[in-house]
């Protein structure tokens, strides 16, 4: 069948946009939407309704990953997957993951109305938890679908009221075991997820697509430090064990990490600081830190890590203290298949638009299908490649391009055999 004719309906998606930001812990335009939260399954009830009118078979795996499935005339042939998150980090933005989820289903829509009818199954995938907010690890979805997380894992990890993955989840209405939620292997050909950058590049070089090449490699640590609580006043400082001051010289080597590698590819964040008891005239007895190290290149990164395990330990021993560090996760970076490159960019030149190719330095829910099928990312710009931010911005336009992008590039690998 010749190029489906796309018209991208970019009132409707910018509305739905607007909709889905407003389901929200956080007063607009910021926004929070935390797994599980009521925002959460809002969100949920808002797609499913959305799904339900584009005629998509829906269903949904025990650990509440979504999918919505246009059928094709070979619905035994391994499907297209597409899709992304719609969970946000506190005070962030309303484009993060939700151009994936939302563009995708306007993608699906407008192949549907330009009378196309693909002949694998489309299928658009709503990850659960593609942030680590809730339960300190992200992509938990993605993770036990491509089997990179066990079951058994992910049902004990615990939130900071200390509920765990498997009893949240089955409050949230998820039956079923985790243990049916990884895929078996062909049930997608590929999967491509619509994103936007997260970045300045293709804004500051005009460019209004970008084809992910690669994803970087992310580790998260979490550090404990136990010192000696006591009285603000009375206790003199040749006695003390502050635990929030072995943290402060914990958080300046972890800067230092990424700044002294000699790479711009390394970053280092952190992000959380939990200080007990949390009264200003009481010395800090116990601090939980909460790190994020990353690089394209798995050795810079792991050496990053090292470095501040070092950190940790110099630091506590110094002061008297004990210390542990968990190593939350530390994945390697992923490869996108040069077939799905080469169908976005078929894409882009049907369409008349520049491609640029990149890297993703912010991690996906593509990390993880990369290892159960080809994978790709499209990257559209956002402003001044702000997010996690409430101010993170992409324009209509920009989404339409890349929705189209998207839709094309679904087509053409529907094409391939
Ligand atoms: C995803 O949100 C990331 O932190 O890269
Ligand atoms: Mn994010
Ligand atoms: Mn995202």
């Amino acid at each position: 069948m010749s190029r489906p004719n796309i018209k991208i309906d970019l009132p409707r998606l910018s509305g739905e946009l607007e909709l889905l930001a407003r389901l929200s812990d956080a007063e607009p335009p910021a926004v929070t939407r935390i797994l599980f939260t009521e925002p959460d399954l809002q969100a949920r009830a808002f797609f499913r309704g959305l799904f339900a009118d584009a005629g998509l078979v829906v269903r949904e795996d025990p650990a509440g990953n979504l999918f919505a499935r246009w059928i094709g005339s070979e619905p035994n042939w391994p499907a297209l997957g597409t899709g992304s998150h719609t969970d946000a980090i506190p005070f962030s933005g309303m484009y993060d993951g939700t151009v994936g989820v939302l563009g995708g289903l306007e993608a699906i829509r407008a192949l549907q109305r330009s009378g196309w009818k693909p002949r694998r199954s489309i299928e658009l995938l709503l990850f659960t938890s593609e942030e680590p907010t809730r339960f300190g690890i992200g992509c938990i979805g993605s993770r036990l679908l491509s089997g990179s997380l066990s079951p058994e894992s992910a049902a004990v990890l615990k939130d900071n009221i200390g509920a765990t993955f498997d009893e949240v989840r089955r409050r949230a209405g998820c039956s079923g075991e985790l243990s049916a939620v990884q895929l078996r292997e062909g049930s997608y050909a590929a999967f491509v997820e619509l994103h936007i950058e997260q970045g300045p590049l293709l804004e500051q070089e005009g460019i209004p697509i970008g084809a992910v090449t690669a994803i970087a490699a992310p580790a998260a640590l979490r550090v404990r430090l136990e010192g000696e609580g006591g009285h603000a006043g009375a206790v003199l400082m040749p006695q003390r064990k502050d635990a929030l001051c072995a943290a402060a010289e914990i958080v300046l080597a972890v800067e230092k990490a990424a700044r002294d590698s000699g790479r711009l590819d390394t970053v280092a964040t952190t992000g959380i600081c939990q200080v007990h008891p949390g009264a200003c005239n009481s010395i800090p007895s116990r601090v939980i830190l909460e790190i994020d190290i990353r690089d394209t290149d798995l050795a810079a990164r792991d050496r990053a890590v090292e470095l501040v395990r070092q950190a940790v330990a110099q630091g506590a021993a110094r002061r008297g203290l004990d210390a542990g560090v968990e190593r939350i996760n530390a994945d390697p970076p992923a490869t996108a298949d040069p077939a799905i490159v080469n169908a976005i960019q078929f894409a882009c030149r049907e369409l008349n638009l520049a491609c640029k190719m990149m890297v993703s330095r912010a991690y996906h829910d593509s990390l993880f299908m990369a290892r159960l099928c080809l994978t790709g990312m499209i990257f559209i710009p956002c402003r001044a490649g702000v997010s996690h931010r409430p101010d993170e911005y992409s324009s209509p336009d920009a989404i339409g391009r890349g929705v189209e992008v998207l839709a094309l590039t679904l087509a053409e690998l529907d094409r391939a055999e």
